[in-house]
């Protein structure tokens, strides 16, 4: 008697009965070696560079070294339980990472993976990590202004939308601070921030993120982190991938602003990769393509032209320094692969010059063409006044009273340096920073003393709000300065400087 089949049977029936057989062709190959992080592996002839490889244990690597006989592959996590012998497959496919408008606001991983305790990232799209930058016909001339809200950068080093400036100095400088607050000051400008932090103690992540999350518009940033505990893999992959999340809004017509921190301690792991899969070493020990990697990827900073959307990617890669030395291999490569470069000085530093800028060794090789003109005009002769006065004191520092000229000189120049100091995550917006240039170039801090400078500096911004409301306003939606404007500013600052005079009499 026939007996119905069940309906599982059928379906696996068919299913046995559809299925290929016959001979697949699958790359294998084997792990030779394990070291930190990495592993030497044999028999896998067709893998390309920054291939996904799959470890039998369903661990994932990359493959950064292609040898004729062993493959160098750094895991992209940590990897304990890989051992000699295992297999590993080919994927075919190059390291990529989710890029969209939902990565705005959140804490990520180099792969898109959530670090703040939120849901998984919806995107709709990968891009690979390693894109090519613009060529020269898609590109454009930089040409618009990068408010960073800092006096001593908007006045003396611009920077402009599509510029790579680097930012230097010794350890604890200044130099996290500097960045961050450049994008705390994005929060009033269509830029999108991405902060791509490498090799960083967790502490100084924390303190990074408070501070855009407390005083910028963090629903428009990105954070990636890296630390220094992470795998090399990860760290490695890290800028590559902070730069791609910022060039789907570049491609989109956009303008994105993003921050390495930093590419000393990137240049190490990399150090550490090449000597762990037994590439030669150079110079300090690194890799002969150190130079390379950074080029590559700074290249992709770039104002693009008004065909591919006119967007923009602007790059402030951060290098740590060893007691000021520029010249050490990593912080050469980086000055000449830049735009220019911001050196933050221990000296200055612990004088309480904060932000702590060595005017004579920075400077910027295009923002100075892109400065709002208003700016510029405010500023006047503010950079020789400066630069002449830093001259004339170490000249007069042991010589007695100077008089006439010289002392009027010291004079304005303790006043300038005055004002270039700024407290932490706290940007001046570009009306501010005009009308305190104009208050020095005028004088009219010259008979102020440097305590009543500074708290001149602290309470301009509101009382600027409260008594020249029209005029700031004028400034910052024609970015020009009428005859009105100005009047009206003058007017302000005369009020305050003759209440702080009162308060603290001129020495
Ligand atoms: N403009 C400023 N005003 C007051 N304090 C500041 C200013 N800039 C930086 N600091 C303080 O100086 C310290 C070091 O700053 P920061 O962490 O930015 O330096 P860093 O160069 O990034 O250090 P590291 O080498 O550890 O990365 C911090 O405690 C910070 O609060
Ligand atoms: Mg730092």
């Amino acid at each position: 008697m026939p007996v119905d089949t069940p309906d599982w049977l059928a379906s696996a029936q068919r299913a046995v009965r559809s299925a290929a057989l016959g001979p697949r062709s699958e790359h294998r190959g084997r792990v030779e070696e394990i070291g930190d992080g990495v592993a030497m592996i044999s028999g896998l002839r067709d893998v390309r560079l920054d291939e996904v490889l799959r470890f039998e244990g369903g661990q994932f690597g990359f493959a950064r070294v292609l040898d004729p006989d062993l493959i160098g592959c750094v895991f992209i996590d940590a990897a304990t339980k890989v051992e000699s012998g295992d297999a590993v497959f080919g994927t075919g496919e190059v390291v990529s990472v989710p890029v969209g408008d939902a990565l705005l606001g959140r804490i990520v991983d180099p792969l898109g993976r959530p670090l703040d305790g939120k849901a998984a990232i919806e995107v709709e799209e990968r891009w690979p990590i390693e894109r090519p930058a613009p060529s020269i016909i898609e590109r454009d001339l930089v040409t618009e202004p990068v408010q960073t809200g800092i006096l001593v950068m908007d006045t003396l080093f611009a920077l402009g939308r599509g510029q790579r400036e680097l930012i230097v100095g010794d350890h604890s400088t200044g130099k996290t601070t500097l960045a961050t607050d450049a994008m705390i000051a994005q929060r009033d400008s269509d830029m999108i921030c991405v902060y791509v932090a490498v090799g960083q103690k967790t502490s100084s992540v924390r303190r990074a993120v408070d501070a855009l999350q407390a005083h910028g518009n963090f629903a428009r940033c990105i954070v990636m982190v890296a630390g220094s505990a992470s795998a090399p893999g990860l760290q490695w992959i890290a800028p590559y991938a902070g730069v791609t999340m910022a060039e789907y809004f570049r491609d989109r017509g956009g303008h994105a602003l993003v921050v390495i921190d930093d590419l000393s301690k990137h240049a190490a792991t990399h150090r550490e990769i090449a000597l762990l899969t037994r590439q030669s070493p150079g110079r300090e020990a690194y890799p002969g393509d150190v130079f390379y990697i950074h080029a590559r990827l700074l290249e992709r900073a770039a104002k693009l032209s008004q065909e591919r959307g006119g967007g923009s990617l602007t790059a402030l890669p951060i290098a740590e320094t060893d007691a000021g030395n520029l010249s050490a291999y990593i912080p050469t490569n980086l000055i000449s692969i830049t735009d220019g470069q911001i050196v933050l000085d221990t000296d200055l530093f612990h004088q309480g010059q904060k932000p702590a800028v060595d005017v004579g060794l920075s400077v910027s090789r295009v923002g100075g063409k892109t400065q709002a003109p208003v700016l510029r005009e405010a500023a006047g002769t503010l950079r020789l006044d400066y630069a002449q006065f830093l001259e004339l004191e170490v000249f007069t520092r042991f010589g007695g009273m100077p008089e006439g000229r010289v002392r009027e000189q010291l004079k304005r120049g303790e006043r300038i340096r005055a004002i270039l100091r700024q407290p932490q995550n706290a940007p001046l917006r570009l009306a501010d920073e005009v009308a305190l240039l104009l208050a020095v170039q005028s004088g009219l801090l010259d008979p102020l003393s440097l305590d009543a400078v500074a708290a001149f500096r602290d309470k301009l911004p509101e009382n600027l709000d409260r008594d020249a409301a029209d005029a700031m306003r004028a400034i910052s939606e024609t970015g020009e300065l009428d005859q009105e404007a100005r009047a009206a500013l003058m007017a302000a600052m005369n009020r305050l400087a003759t209440q702080l005079g009162d308060a603290e009499p001129a020495t």
